[in-house]
C-alpha cells in the first residue's frame, strides 16, 4: 500500500520532544499538547521508542489509547529495545549523545536484528496500549548514530529488521514499513536494493528550508523515478527555523544562525510566517507524503496548522528563489 493512502493527512504531529528531548517536559503539559494535536484533527502520529527511553511512546498512548484505533494513523521504530532495568552508565548516542538526558532511565539495547525487531515491537505495543501499528520505521541505522560502523548497523537491519517488517507487511500485520533516519545515505542504498522493498521512508531534517541541496542531487529524484513516498521529519531543522535554538540536535552554529536571519528577512517582508514557508517548502516536493514537526505545547499545535494554511505570495517564493537561499532544483508551491 502506498504511503500516501494509509497517510491522508499532509500534516502529522512528531513526538520526539515529549521524550524530554533536550529537558523535562511535565506530564501534564504532554498530554494537554498531544491532546491539542487530537482536538486540532491531526491524526498521524510518530513516535519511537528511542525518545525517552519509551517516555514519548507512553505519553503518547496516554492519550490515543481512548480514541478508536482506526480513526488515526499510528508510527514508531524499531532498532532500541527498552528493557525494564536502568542504565548504570553513560548513553551512547553517537553525534547526539546527551539529546535524552531527561528521559526514563531504562537500559536501551540497540539492536537491529530479527529478534530485537520483535521485542521492540512488542514493547512499543505495550507502552502505547494499542493492539496494531500502521507504520514502523527502521530507526537511525545512519552515520549520525554509528559513526563509521554504520554500514554495519545497516547490514544488520537488512538482515534483520527489513525481512521482519516485509513480513509483517505482507501478513497484513502493519501497513507498511521504511527507514526512519536523519541521513540521506541509507534511505538511498535501500532504494537501490532488488528486495526487501519498503513502502516509504522518514526523512527527518534533509528536506527543510534550511537544509535541502544533499536530498535533491541524487535520493528524491531516485525516490520520485521509483514511486515512493516520504514524510518529512524536523521540518523546522529540530527548532531554529521556528524560534528555537537547535539545529541538528546540537545548539545552531553562527552560520545557521544567520542564514535563519537571512530567511526572516524575506518571510518579514512578506508579511508571511516562517512556520508557513517551512511547512509549505517541504511539503511542495512531490515525493513529500507528509510533515510531521514535533512540538511539547499545545499552542505550537494551532500554529502549526495555521501556518499549513496561511495563504503564502507567490512573490515570496520568487524572492526566496532570487535570494539563493534555496537551491535551483527545490521545486517551490506555487510553481514559482
Ligand atoms: N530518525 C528519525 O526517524 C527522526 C529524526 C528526527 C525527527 N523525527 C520525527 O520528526 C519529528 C519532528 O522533529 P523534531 O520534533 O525533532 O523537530 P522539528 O519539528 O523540526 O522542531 C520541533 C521543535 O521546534 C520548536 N518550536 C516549534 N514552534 C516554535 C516556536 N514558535 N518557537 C520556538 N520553538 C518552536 C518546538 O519547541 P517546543 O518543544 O518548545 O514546542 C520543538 O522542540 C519528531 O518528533 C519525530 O517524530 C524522526
Amino acid at each position: 500500500m502506498e504511503l500516501r493512502e494509509i497517510i491522508p493527512d499532509r500534516i502529522g504531529f512528531g513526538t520526539a520532544p515529549l521524550g524530554n528531548m533536550f529537558r523535562a517536559v511535565p506530564d501534564d503539559q504532554a498530554r494537554a499538547t498531544v491532546q491539542a494535536a487530537w482536538d486540532a484533527g491531526i491524526r498521524y502520529f510518530d513516535t519511537g521508542p528511542l525518545y525517552g527511553a519509551g517516555l514519548a511512546e507512553l505519553r503518547l498512548g496516554e492519550v490515543l489509547s481512548r480514541q478508536p484505533r482506526d480513526a488515526y494513523v499510528l508510527s514508531t521504530k524499531v532498532g532500541r529495545v527498552i528493557l525494564d532495568e536502568e542504565e548504570t552508565g553513560a548513553r551512547d548516542l553517537g553525534e547526539k549523545g546527551t539529546l535524552f538526558e531527561y528521559g526514563r532511565k531504562n537500559k536501551i539495547v540497540h539492536e537491529w536484528t530479527a529478534d530485537a525487531t520483535e521485542r521492540s515491537i512488542e514493547g512499543s505495543l505495550q507502552r502505547l496500549g494499542v493492539d496494531r501499528i500502521d507504520i514502523l520505521w527502521v530507526h537511525d541505522i545512519a552515520q549520525d548514530f554509528h559513526g563509521d560502523v554504520w554500514l554495519q548497523k545497516f547490514e544488520e537491519a537488512r538482515t534483520g529488521a527489513f525481512r521482519v517488517l516485509s513480513r509483517l507487511r505482507d501478513e497484513g500485520v502493519i501497513k507498511a514499513w521504511g527507514v526512519g533516519v536523519n541521513r540521506t545515505e541509507p534511505i538511498e542504498i535501500t532504494l537501490a536494493l532488488e528486495e526487501p522493498r519498503p513502502d516509504g521512508f522518514l526523512l527527518a531534517g534533509r528536506y527543510t528550508l534550511l537544509d535541502h541541496a544533499h536530498a535533491l542531487q541524487r535520493l528524491l529524484p531516485m525516490a520520485a523515478e521509483q514511486g515512493v513516498g516520504m514524510v518529512i521529519g524536523g521540518p523546522y531543522s529540530s527548532g531554529v527555523l521556528a524560534g528555537g535554538t537547535h539545529f541538528e540536535y546540537a545548539d545552531a552554529s553562527p552560520e545557521i544562525i544567520e542564514k535563519v536571519r537571512r530567511l526572516r528577512e524575506i518571510t518579514d517582508r512578506h508579511g508571511v510566517s516562517i512556520k508557513a514557508a517551512a511547512l509549505q517548502f517541504s511539503l511542495a516536493h512531490p515525493v513529500t507524503v507528509a510533515v510531521v514537526p514535533g512540538a511539547t505545547k499545545p499552542s505550537r499545535i494551532a500554529e502549526d496548522l495555521a501556518a499549513l494554511e496561511e495563504k503564502v505570495p507567490v512573490d515570496f517564493w520568487a524572492d526566496l528563489r532570487r535570494s539563493g537561499l534555496v537551491s535551483p532544483q527545490a521545486p517551490l508551491p506555487e510553481g514559482a
